[in-house]
């Protein structure tokens, strides 16, 4: 890194609903701002100059990621764009923050990780829910082990808003996501991945666009989503829909069975037309069992573990997931993993957020979608070079 402001000086690259971490990150004077940024569209752009006063606005990343200064960079542009992107931020010799999932394929995220490791440039992949008070209370109960040796896992994401988040603009097209079960899923996967401490080696999904795909309302190709394209309690039901992205051709509800590299089995669920939105978990271990029961601050972590019963719906422990205090993005985790990416960009060190478990996350999901376009046959995740992980294991250090 140059330079000698106490700030760690920003590059941005895509500034559309995810800019707010841009946002979240422009703190002139403690610790990081935003100097340059690059979006496609112009609008966009005339936003960001308002936002970020002063700071270079331009249409092309590379006059961002070789800008004098900037000394790290933020890619948060869609999925498919994140390889080339990183790479090209990586090979400058400016630390990278990308945007979950890390691209939609395992052979591109591959190349992610080898550029990194061939550069010696650190990169840090936002994957925010490690930092949500509820996966990190599951995460300490289990360790403290308060349910015995993990066995195996259920995840239920009930995605309510769907219709307006996934299948209004590019995240319904295969072309740019892969589908659902990579593009929404990598969340809770990697999450799933952590609270099990082990890798899915062996996947099969079965998978259909059952509802959003007979909604006739489609917006013709180039015309902008509406500005009622999102409602917090609108859009009901599904097929009331209007404006939707013209091709849509990924599935609305999947079904995931998952072999982890441990041995836990697992099971992972979405489905995009339900009344409501939230993450359920269950997690069964050879001495016990926990489940949340909402998955925001106030809501609670069940823990059974004393005793057999019929059902009890008073369990053995219950704890309530903590308010972070900070509403501003995904339950207080955004504002974490800006704090941790710069702290990372500038020292290096620990992360709770991992490249190479972003990389088995696509991997799950990328095997889960090709099973289920091939009536549900199972796909096994390939390797990843061993020196590879050994890299990141040591902190992204040769
Ligand atoms: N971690 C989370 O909780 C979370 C939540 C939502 C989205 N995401 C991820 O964040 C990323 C961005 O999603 P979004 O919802 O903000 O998308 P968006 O479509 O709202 O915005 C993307 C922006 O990038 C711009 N863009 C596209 N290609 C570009 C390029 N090559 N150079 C510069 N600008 C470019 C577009 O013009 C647009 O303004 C995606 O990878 C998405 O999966 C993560």
């Amino acid at each position: 890194m140059t330079g000698t402001s106490p700030d760690l000086r920003l590059g941005v690259l895509g500034y559309g609903l995810r800019g707010s971490l841009a946002r979240l990150a422009h703190r002139p004077g403690s610790g990081s701002r935003v100097v340059a940024l690059a979006d496609h569209d112009e609008a966009v752009r005339d936003r960001a100059a308002k936002d970020f006063p002063g700071a270079r606005i331009t249409g092309d990343h590379r006059e961002v990621i070789g800008h004098p200064d900037v000394e790290a960079v933020l890619v948060l542009t869609p999925d498919h764009t994140h390889a080339d992107l990183a790479c090209a931020a990586l090979r400058a010799g400016r630390p990278v923050f990308v945007e979950k999932p890390l691209d939609i394929t395992v052979e591109r995220c591959d190349l992610v990780l080898r550029t990194a490791r061939a550069t010696g440039t650190r990169l840090y992949v936002g994957h925010n829910m490690r930092h949500m008070p509820v996966v990190r209370l599951m995460r300490d109960l289990i360790a403290r082990g308060g349910i015995g040796t993990v066995r195996t896992v259920w995840v239920r994401h009930f995605v309510g808003y769907g219709g307006d988040w996934y299948f209004k603009d590019w995240h319904a097209e295969r072309r740019f996501t892969t589908g659902l079960l990579l593009q929404k899923a990598a969340h809770d996967l990697d999450v799933l991945h952590w609270l099990a401490g082990g890798y899915t080696r062996q996947v099969q999904a079965l998978g259909e666009l059952m509802v959003y795909g007979d909604v006739p309302h489609r917006r013709a190709p180039g015309e902008p989503k509406s500005a009622d394209w999102y409602t917090e309690d609108g859009h009901w039901p599904p097929h009331t829909q209007r404006g939707l992205n013209p091709v849509i051709d990924v599935e609305d509800v999947s079904l995931v069975n998952l072999r982890l590299d441990n041995g836990v089995l697992a099971a992972y669920q979405q489905c995009h037309f339900t009344p409501d939105y939230w993450r359920n978990y269950t997690v069964i271990g050879d001495a016990g069992r926990l489940e949340n029961f909402g998955d925001g601050p106030g809501s609670v972590v069940k823990v059974w573990n004393a005793r057999r019963s019929e059902y009890r719906g008073e369990a053995d422990a219950a704890y309530t997931v903590p308010d972070a205090g900070d509403d501003a993005g995904h339950a207080g985790a955004d504002p974490l993993i800006v704090a941790e990416f710069v702290r990372f960009a500038r020292e290096g060190g620990r992360t709770d957020t991992s490249p190479v478990a972003a990389r088995m996350a696509v991997a799950a999901g990328a095997g889960a979608t090709e099973s289920l376009r091939d009536g549900g046959t199972p796909r096994s995740v390939p390797d990843l070079d061993a020196d590879l992980i050994t890299y990141f294991e040591r902190g992204q250090r040769a």
